[in-house]
């Protein structure tokens, strides 16, 4: 039977379940735990370390909402498949739902860990809505039409067609100056920002981040071995003056709902950024993940609208407007960045699905993703404002929501007696998963206090968001 033995200790500012926990998911990633193991059971592994059991159990509940570990019936928690864990991704946060049994039921089967009834992942959309009938028929379309086109790996950028389209939608909702010539599509963004280091690595060996940022994409930059400055956060954004104090000429930034904090750059800051850029030949990464859905004020538009010199690139996603599992993302290079890709476009594939954009570009031809997108906003509106008021109701003054009115996902500031890891195991310990933001911090040395838990909404019922947040008023009263 497996042991994990491994040197706890006291003087890291990062608690007893993080250094499990990662030290589990390394032993994972590199095969020395191969999979189908058998993770020790909480209590033997307890004892074994001489810590809580719920120090382990903490380690092991972050594991399988990450999808490292699944749980079996009757028996107990196995490491997955390497190739199923997305080799890039830091998972935590971000969304695919490869294993949601697992995070569902990990406790009906692990004997000792809770089962999770309420699970506020990040990144999990409403599929209710969804019009499956419109898209199996468009779908289909593109199966009989296109018999002899889809024996090619189609245009490296993306369906043209498509791009038509979104080069529309993006100029008309986000403010996007852009031709379709410039839209590159791809199969998700960490594969986007990939291809677009490749493109201007060249000369650019550091990339400044937010603090705390967004894992998918700090995942990216460190296979690449890039050199992260982590840039902390003020309260509208990215602190420019370390920004500049950082040398670094490449900066990853998510301006219009920041990336897990939710607040939104203003336009001064904007500009200033901009500024920043055209003074230091810099290049901005904006990722506008999920601004799609507004609910309060003026729609914000991209950074990239009020560029000038052509230092934006611009990065967006069909994962939450449309749907997760379809793996369609896309950026906007400027003109140099282009021209780069245009002198590689030769040796380059395209990685996402003809079939999918084929479909995409019907469903949008057809007037379906604007009706789509306005029944998703209003969806996500009402569900956005009942979980502030349960919050409200439930959890009263004990909480302060912090970020704007935007997206998917909630930030919730608890008061600041109880550590991070206590409120995830009490609330896990009522049936409800909530996620901790401290992994999404580079510099580990950032104080956690008041402490902050994320809560994505997008895929739970409204009954499920009031019974979710009633319990965590239990879990923390
Ligand atoms: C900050 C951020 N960017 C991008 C994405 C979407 O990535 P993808 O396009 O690969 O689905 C997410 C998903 O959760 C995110 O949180």
């Amino acid at each position: 039977m497996l042991e994990i033995t491994l040197n706890l200790r006291e003087d890291r500012k990062d608690p007893y379940y993080m250094q499990l926990y990662r030290h589990i998911r390394q032993e994972i990633r590199s095969g020395r735990i191969p999979a189908g193991t058998r993770l020790p059971a909480i209590r033997r592994l307890a004892e074994h370390l001489q810590i809580s059991r719920n120090t382990v159990e903490a380690a092991y509940l972050q594991l399988v909402s990450e999808g490292y570990v699944e749980s079996r019936p009757r028996s107990g928690l196995y490491a997955v498949e390497l190739e199923e864990i997305a080799s890039l991704a830091d998972m935590q946060g971000k969304q695919p739902d490869r294993h949601p049994a697992a995070t569902n039921s990990l406790a009906a089967n692990a004997a000792d860990v809770p089962a999770i009834r309420y699970d506020f992942r990040n990144g999990t959309i409403d599929l209710r809505p969804f019009p499956f009938g419109v898209w199996n028929r468009l779908s289909q379309m593109t199966m009989q039409e296109h018999t002899r086109s889809l024996s090619v790996y189609g245009d490296p950028q993306g369906e043209p067609g498509l791009r038509e389209h979104l080069a529309v939608y993006l100029r008309q909702s986000r403010g996007v100056q852009c031709s379709p010539e410039q839209i590159v599509l791809g199969a998700g963004t960490q594969q986007l920002l990939l291809l677009l280091c490749q493109l201007v690595g060249a000369n650019r060996k550091s990339v400044a981040v937010e603090d705390p940022g967004y894992n998918g994409a700090k995942a990216v930059f460190s296979q690449l071995s890039l050199d992260m400055t982590p840039i902390p956060l003020e309260a509208d954004g990215m602190n420019l003056e370390r920004l500049k104090q950082s040398g670094a000429s490449l900066v990853y930034v998510t301006p219009s709902h920041q990336f897990p904090f939710g607040m939104v750059m203003p336009v001064h800051k904007r500009v200033k950024l901009l500024q920043w850029a055209a003074e230091h030949g810099g290049l901005i990464i904006e990722d506008d993940y999920d601004s799609e859905f507004r609910y309060h004020g003026r729609p914000i538009p991209a950074l990239q609208g009020m560029d000038t010199t052509g230092s934006v690139i611009y990065m967006g996603t069909f994962s939450k407007s449309l749907l997760s599992a379809i793996r369609i993302s896309y950026m906007v290079l400027p003109e140099s960045v282009l021209a780069v890709f245009r002198k590689n476009k030769a040796d380059l594939e395209p990685t996402a699905s003809l079939i999918h954009t084929d479909t995409l570009e019907r469903f949008m031809a057809e007037g379906w993703w604007e009706k789509h997108l306005r029944r998703m906003k209003n969806v996500y509106q009402k569900k956005h404002a009942q979980l502030l008021s349960h919050i409200t109701r439930y959890l009263g003054s004990q909480v302060r929501v912090i970020g704007e009115h935007t997206g998917l996902h909630i930030v919730l500031e608890v008061d600041g007696r109880r550590p991070e890891a206590e409120l995830v195991r009490t609330a896990a310990e009522q049936g409800v998963r909530v996620y901790a933001t401290s992994p999404y911090w580079l510099n580990p040395d950032m104080p956690q206090s008041p402490p902050r838990l994320l809560l994505g909404f997008g895929g739970l019922a409204e009954d499920e968001l009031e019974e979710g947040v009633r319990l965590l008023g239990k879990a923390w009263g």
